[in-house]
C-alpha cells in the first residue's frame, strides 16, 4: 500500500475511532450535570485511542491551561517515530460540556490534524472573534466592513435574500450590541448558549440552516473550526480577543496582535488536514449517541482536506 493510499483513505478512517471511543465514553455522564466527569472520561478514551494510533505528533490544540488539564494539553506529544507523517494535533474530546452535563442539544468529540508546523499555536490566547460564511465568500467579505454590510455582501454572494439570512451567534452578554447589528441588518439570529464549532462548520456547508457565524469564542474551537473549514473548503477568519484581564495581559506579553484578522489559511497552513467528529448529544450537525438493547449507535462525520470529500459515518458498536 502507498503512502497516499494509506494517508488519505485509512488515517481519516482510522481517527474516527478516536471520537467515537470519546462519544462513548461520555455516554454514561449525559444530564448528571457533571462536566468534569464526563470531560475526563472523554479525555481518557481519546487518549488511550490516540496511543492506539502510533501517531507522531504533538497536541497543539489541547485542553488547555484554561482547564487545568493534566491529559491532553497543549504540547503533549504522541512519539512513534515510525509513524510516516509528522502532525499538529488539535482536540477537543467534548465540545459543549454544559450541553453534555445539562443533557441538552449539541455536544461532540472532535479531533483535527494537520502536518507538523502548520496549526496556529494561539498561546495563551482563550477567546477569539471569528466569522464563518459558505465558500463563494471566500476573500470577499472584509472584517471592517460595518455588521450590516458584511451581511448583505454574504446575502448577495449565496443568492439568498437577507430577510432569510441567518446567523449563528453564542448567547452571551458580550454580544448583545451585535445581535441588535443584525436584526437592525434585516436577518435573523440563530442564538446557542455553547458550541461554536458546530455553528461555524454549518456555516461553512451551504444551504443549511445557518448561513454565517459571527461573534467571540474559544480560540481552541476557532482554530478546530478553521480546520474542519479548511478542509471542506468555506470561509474562516479570527481575531484574538481576550475577554479575562489575567488574559489581556498574557497576550500582550507574548506579543499577539489582538487587531488582526488572521486568515483561514494562516490558521491552518495546509490542505492537508483532516477533521473528525461523533455526536455526543443529537444537534445540528448529527445525532448523538443512542443506545438499543445490543448496540451504540454513533454517528460521525470525516472530513479530508486533500480530496475535500465530506463523509457521514454511521456506526453500530457491540454492547
Ligand atoms: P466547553 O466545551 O468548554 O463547554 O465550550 C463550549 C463553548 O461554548 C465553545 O463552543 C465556545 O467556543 C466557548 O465555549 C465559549 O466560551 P465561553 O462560554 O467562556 O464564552
Amino acid at each position: 500500500m502507498n503512502s497516499v493510499v494509506d494517508h488519505e483513505l485509512i488515517f481519516p478512517y482510522l481517527l474516527r475511532k478516536v471520537t467515537e471511543k470519546a462519544a462513548l465514553a461520555s455516554y454514561n455522564w449525559i444530564g448528571r450535570g457533571d462536566k468534569e466527569g464526563g470531560d475526563s472520561a472523554a479525555v481518557d478514551a481519546m487518549r488511550e485511542s490516540l496511543l492506539e494510533l502510533k501517531l507522531n505528533g504533538k497536541v497543539v490544540i489541547g485542553e488547555g491551561e484554561k482547564d487545568d488539564a493534566p491529559q491532553l494539553f497543549n504540547g503533549e506529544t504522541f512519539g512513534n517515530r515510525n509513524a510516516s507523517a509528522q502532525l499538529d494535533i488539535a482536540v477537543d474530546p467534548v465540545e459543549g460540556t454544559t450541553f453534555l452535563a445539562d443533557g441538552q442539544t449539541n455536544a461532540m468529540a472532535v479531533i483535527a490534524t494537520a502536518p507538523k508546523g502548520t496549526m496556529f499555536d494561539p498561546g495563551p490566547a482563550f477567546y477569539m472573534e471569528k466569522f464563518a460564511a459558505p465558500a463563494e465568500t471566500k476573500g470577499k467579505i472584509k472584517m471592517e466592513w460595518p455588521t450590516a454590510k458584511k451581511l448583505k455582501t454574504v446575502a448577495e454572494l449565496i443568492e439568498k435574500d437577507i430577510e432569510n439570512l441567518t446567523v449563528f451567534v453564542l448567547d452571551k452578554p458580550r454580544h448583545r450590541g451585535l445581535v441588535e447589528e443584525i436584526y437592525q441588518a434585516g436577518a435573523r439570529v440563530s442564538l446557542y448558549p455553547a458550541g461554536d464549532i458546530a455553528g461555524a462548520i454549518m456555516a461553512a456547508i451551504p444551504d443549511t440552516e445557518v448561513d454565517v457565524l459571527m461573534g467571540t469564542g474559544g480560540t481552541p474551537e476557532g482554530i478546530i473550526s478553521a480546520s474542519a473549514i479548511r478542509a471542506m473548503g468555506g470561509e474562516f477568519l479570527g481575531r484574538i480577543d481576550p475577554q479575562l484581564a489575567t488574559e489581556l495581559v498574557r497576550v500582550r506579553d507574548a506579543g499577539l496582535d489582538t487587531k488582526r484578522w488572521y486568515e483561514r489559511d494562516e490558521l491552518i497552513g495546509s490542505d492537508d488536514v483532516h477533521f473528525c467528529a461523533t455526536g455526543i448529544t443529537s444537534g445540528l450537525l448529527f445525532s448523538g449517541v443512542k443506545r438499543t438493547k445490543h448496540h451504540f449507535r454513533t454517528e460521525t462525520l470525516i472530513v479530508t482536506g486533500t480530496s475535500k470529500e465530506m463523509v457521514s459515518l454511521t456506526n453500530w458498536h457491540n454492547r
